[in-house]
């Protein structure tokens, strides 16, 4: 079966409740323009408006950019995939580069993260990418070998199967310096031989999306590749126009 393209907004800290609703309620149209063109699409908001999103466009993917392992206790500040679940969230962002950079996450925190969602049966976009010195010392598919090694490690492969992995590297996130598309299925691939070495035959279910500096301009020419599946777009996915947009440009 074809992978579906899919397009996914990762709003990051952007957003109060008021403006998400604004955007979920205009989300109605651009599911439309999305199913009518065959592609997926979903946003993942801060927290505190994921109901009110989920609430105002129940048909929308909407994800959580991020959960705790564990199920309750004393982790002052987060949140639990149970509590996530009880307000019919069932997509979460796991690994990206802001969380690893900023947040002390690891390729360890982010495997726990996922045996977690995967008990759950919740769907994760695992984030994998190198930063700008490992890009430049060519040490990126070591480091993706790691990122995906080990934050996957133990899961089945049904689960694997359906789960999404981004790759996005961490020099071309915010800085409009986009990887080329021959980088973008360089990398892609890679991922998706290593998915074939650890899990077998459900690599070809993957869906594994690029992101970083993705633009109305230039998603065409990344989802024409062909071990790239689709998108996980920052800043062009925070207004209506522009979402709408990356749809048209698909
Ligand atoms: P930008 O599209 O703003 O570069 O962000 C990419 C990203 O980090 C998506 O998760």
């Amino acid at each position: 079966m074809a992978r579906r393209k899919l397009l996914f907004g990762n709003w990051k800290m952007n957003k109060t409740i008021a403006e998400s609703k604004a955007f979920a309620k205009e989300s109605k149209k651009l599911l439309k323009l999305a199913t009518a063109k065959g592609v997926d699409i979903g946003v993942a908001p801060v927290y505190l408006s994921l109901e009110t999103v989920r609430k105002t466009n129940p048909k929308l993917t909407v994800a959580a950019e991020n959960c705790h392992f564990e199920d309750h206790g004393a982790f002052t500040g987060e949140i639990s995939i149970p509590m996530l679940k009880e307000i019919g969230i069932d997509w979460v962002i796991i690994g990206h580069s802001e969380r690893r950079t900023y947040f002390a996450e690891t390729s360890e925190t982010c495997n726990k993260k996922l045996l977690a969602l995967q008990a759950n049966n919740m769907t994760p976009i695992y984030c994998v990418g190198e930063t700008l010195k490992e890009f430049e010392a060519k040490k990126t598919k070591k480091v993706i070998e790691e990122q995906v090694k080990v934050g996957l490690k133990g899961l089945d492969a049904a689960y694997v199967a359906k789960s999404v992995i981004a790759y996005e590297p961490v020099w071309s996130i915010g800085t409009g310096k986009n990887a080329s598309k021959e980088i973008a299925e360089d990398i892609c691939s890679y991922i998706r031989k290593l998915v074939d070495k650890l899990y077998g035959n459900v690599s070809k279910n993957v869906r594994i999306l690029y992101g970083g500096s993705v633009k109305p301009e230039n998603v065409h020419a990344y989802l024409l590749e062909k071990d790239v599946d689709g998108a996980l777009v920052g800043g062009a996915s925070l207004k209506v126009d522009s979402f709408k947009a990356l749809i048209e440009n698909i």
